[in-house]
């Protein structure tokens, strides 16, 4: 339905705000765009109805290059409902949700019932709130009136940029609720922008995450809550939200005590570290106690005969860690995806323990953990 097609935008002052996005929002289908500030999420949607047009590539709304569309003309056919409400104060309520079937010159007994009947589908007695002025309502109760607005003319596609941000939780989730529920009835094309992932993940059928004028990954939110691309994603997710996942966290999943060295340690003591442990894989901290990353037994191995090297000389920074809190859906998948050994539990850039598939056996097991090497002595409890 929407469909961008290598689009960027530079600003006049040099702001490369998009930079080459490919995406195809589906008919009926409520896309939500989400990042922090700034990421371009309101120059992507103001690109769709020419509020802002592209520097480079090309946008089709119902396979129509929309560059070739009067701009006025699209406007008319796509909803939008910007942050700051938008309600024109001087105008009744009636007036402000017949903005554009007046445009379009309905009939006015079909605009009439067309507004009542919108009123009614978010609450709004049409005989109460038909003849108010916009401040003589709630927030809340705007809000929902600016919502309806972009509704009126009945448009396939609506634009909504942070429609709910400036409400109350308990308004914007009551909104959030009525959105849900009029979508299943009308199924429109919705793009929406929003700050919030709880809110995101609510409503959409799929979440395009920005990040820097990029699209750093765009997921239906089961897929999106299960396999974040990055730790970008993650974060965004936030911590919170990953504790939920079934099942124990990696903390029961992990062995505390493990084969640690400093990355200033020659090699003979990272092995001798190594074979004390009964462990292949060393987790390198620095002098201040920060994680640094993995030194494996082969590589500490076929350096041994180079005296001067140091740990810090054979040491890997890029292997994936997890928090304490990450489920073990999160950690079956590393192991799963990747062929890493075992993986390093790491809080605020404390190295707090290791998981390898023994630990995260015993940890399923619902067995208490023990030091890393010694599980075969227990083995006749
Ligand atoms: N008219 C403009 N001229 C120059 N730079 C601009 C202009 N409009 C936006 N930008 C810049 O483009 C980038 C993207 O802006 P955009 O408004 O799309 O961000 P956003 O994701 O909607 O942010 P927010 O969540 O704060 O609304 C920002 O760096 C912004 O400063
Ligand atoms: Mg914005």
């Amino acid at each position: 339905m929407i469909t961008f097609e290598n689009v960027s935008k530079q600003y006049p002052d040099g702001t490369r705000a998009l930079k080459n996005i490919t995406l195809t929002v589906e008919e009926g289908e409520l896309l939500t765009l989400i990042g922090p500030s700034g990421c371009g999420k309101t120059t992507t949607m103001k690109m769709v109805n020419r509020l802002i047009e592209p520097t480079e590539g090309k946008i089709y709304v119902d396979g129509n290059d929309i560059s070739s569309i009067d701009p006025v003309e699209l406007r008319r056919n796509i909803g939008y409902v910007i942050q700051q409400i938008g309600l024109l104060p001087h105008m009744t309520i009636a007036e402000n949700v017949a903005l554009i079937p007046n445009l379009k010159k309905w009939p006015k007994d079909k605009t009439q019932k067309r507004v009542d009947e919108l009123l009614d589908l978010v609450g709004l007695d049409p005989s109460v709130f038909r003849d108010r002025y916009p401040l003589e309502l709630s927030g809340g109760q705007q809000q929902r009136v600016g919502v309806i607005r972009a509704l009126a003319a009945e448009p396939p596609v609506v634009l909504m940029d942070e429609p709910f941000s400036a409400l109350d939780p308990i308004s914007r989730e009551q909104l959030q609720d009525e959105l849900v529920k009029l979508q299943k009835e009308i199924k429109k094309t919705i793009v929406f922008v929003t700050h919030d992932m709880d809110e995101a993940i609510k409503i959409a059928d799929r979440i395009a995450v920005m990040k820097d004028g990029e699209i750093v990954q765009l997921s239906d939110p089961e897929t999106l809550l299960r396999e974040p691309k990055n730790a970008f994603v993650q974060n965004f997710i936030g911590e919170e939200r990953l504790e939920s996942g079934k099942g124990p966290k990696a903390s029961q999943l992990m062995f505390v005590k493990t084969a640690v060295v400093t990355e200033t340690k020659g090699l003979a003591e990272a092995m001798k570290t190594l074979k004390d442990h009964l462990a292949d894989t060393l987790l390198v901290i620095d002098e201040s106690g920060n994680y640094k990353g993995v030194a494996f037994l082969e590589d500490i191995h076929n350096s041994y005969n180079e005296k001067n090297m140091k740990v810090k000389d054979v040491l890997k920074s890029d292997t994936p860690v997890v928090q304490p809190s990450a489920p073990y859906s999160f950690v079956a998948e590393i192991f799963a995806k990747t062929n890493v050994p075992s993986i390093p539990v790491v809080e605020k850039n404390k190295l707090v323990g290791l998981i390898t598939k023994a630990s995260m056996m015993r940890g399923l097991a619902g067995l208490k953990q023990v030091e890393m090497g010694k599980e075969e002595e227990l083995n006749g409890e």
